[in-house]
């Protein structure tokens, strides 16, 4: 009993997240197999108390094994060359990328908010695993659209290095070694995930630039909340690396066609599947990146009514980005996906 589950990127960050909550949820799993690039083969990766080899990721390679379940969480490119293979071999693949998610015929899910739309994976056999700033946002947005009409958001997001993937967290912890030995600025002249020096700093700059003078980071944004909440929300965001290991921070100002009731937001947001409210100024209580990592809840706190406009309401939301942003909600998936339409 079980399936043949695949774990494309599996030597990476959320890869090697993937395996720990795979086992966290039970998934049933007949057969594990993990796969990497040529560089990986030899190396090790655990999985429910047992060893496996790291495998070349080819195309065959789904066929060869009978795969059920494909995770991708190897970039844009290897889901573009790759993810049609496992599709085509019988596969359902929940695809991390951003490469297939605004196409028409994927469903773009985040299971607490749209789960009915993972009844659309048979069009192509591929399910989209959203953004991460964008998850941990709409996992706020949801009960509050529902209570008082979203109109517009403006965000602001302070993101964690996890983000660039492990090379993204090893250039942070390389740079804060070299500032207590004083070599920061030659330390700055190898980097790779970041344009500029991350420690000490902040980056106001995720992914490249586009014409309309934001980052493509910041249209993901915009593009994919109103995919999966089937919506029209103006949003506007400004996305913000951030000399943090994992969890992103977001500043969110909610714009909404009734007059918002702080009381009955806190209500509707901690009644929300996995959203925890963590808001008790008196006591410095709101949320933090060192209180979501590595937890699967979405934190909101310091919810507040705008000074100027009873339709306004801000909030801040903090959610673990390797786990909410990515390898939790892609097990979510994966565990309505069995609900709905697994066969075991
Ligand atoms: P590898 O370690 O063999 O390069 P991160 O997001 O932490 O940077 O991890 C990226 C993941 O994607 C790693 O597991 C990496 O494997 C994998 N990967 C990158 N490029 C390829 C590729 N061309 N084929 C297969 N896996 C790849």
């Amino acid at each position: 009993m079980g399936y043949n589950v695949a774990v494309v990127g599996a030597t990476g960050a959320v890869g090697e997240e993937l395996f720990r909550v795979i086992e966290e949820y039970k998934i049933p799993v007949k057969k594990m197999v993990p796969l990497a690039s040529a560089r990986s083969v030899g190396k090790e990766i655990e999985f429910a108390g047992k060893i496996y080899d790291v495998k070349e990721l080819t195309c065959d390679v789904f066929e060869e094994e009978d795969i059920e379940i494909a995770f991708f969480s190897a970039g844009g490119s290897v889901s573009a060359k790759f993810a049609e293979c496992a599709a085509k071999a019988g596969a359902v693949v929940i695809d991390n990328t951003s490469y297939f998610r605004m196409k028409e015929d994927v469903p773009l899910v985040v299971p607490e908010v749209n789960p009915e739309d993972i009844a659309l994976w048979k069009k192509t056999g591929i399910i989209a695993n959203p953004n991460c700033s964008t998850i941990q946002m709409v996992l706020a947005l949801k009960p509050l659209h529902d209570e008082f009409g979203i109109k517009r958001v403006d965000v602001a997001t302070y993101q964690a290095t996890s983000g660039a993937g492990k090379k993204g967290m090893e250039e942070l912890m390389e740079q804060n070694r070299a500032v207590f030995n004083f070599k920061l600025e030659e330390e700055v002249k190898n980097r790779k995930a970041f344009a500029h020096q991350i420690a000490l700093n902040v980056i106001p700059h995720i992914d490249s630039f586009m014409d309309n003078g934001y980052t493509k980071e910041e249209m993901k944004m915009v593009n994919e909340t109103n995919k999966i909440m089937h919506s029209n929300i103006a949003v506007s965001a400004t996305c913000v690396r951030v000399p943090v290991l994992r969890s992103h921070s977001e500043d969110v100002c909610i714009h909404c066609e009734k007059e918002v009731d702080v009381d009955r937001a806190r209500e509707v947001l901690d009644a929300f599947e996995d959203v925890e409210v963590m808001d008790d100024i008196k006591h410095n209580v709101y949320p933090m990146p060192i209180i979501s990592t590595d937890t699967d809840i979405t934190y909101v706190g310091r919810i507040r009514k705008d000074l100027f406009d009873d339709k306004i309401l801000h909030l801040w939301v903090v959610a673990d980005q390797v786990r909410v942003g990515a390898a939790t909600n892609a097990v979510r998936i994966a565990k309505k996906w069995i609900e709905m339409e697994g066969d075991k």
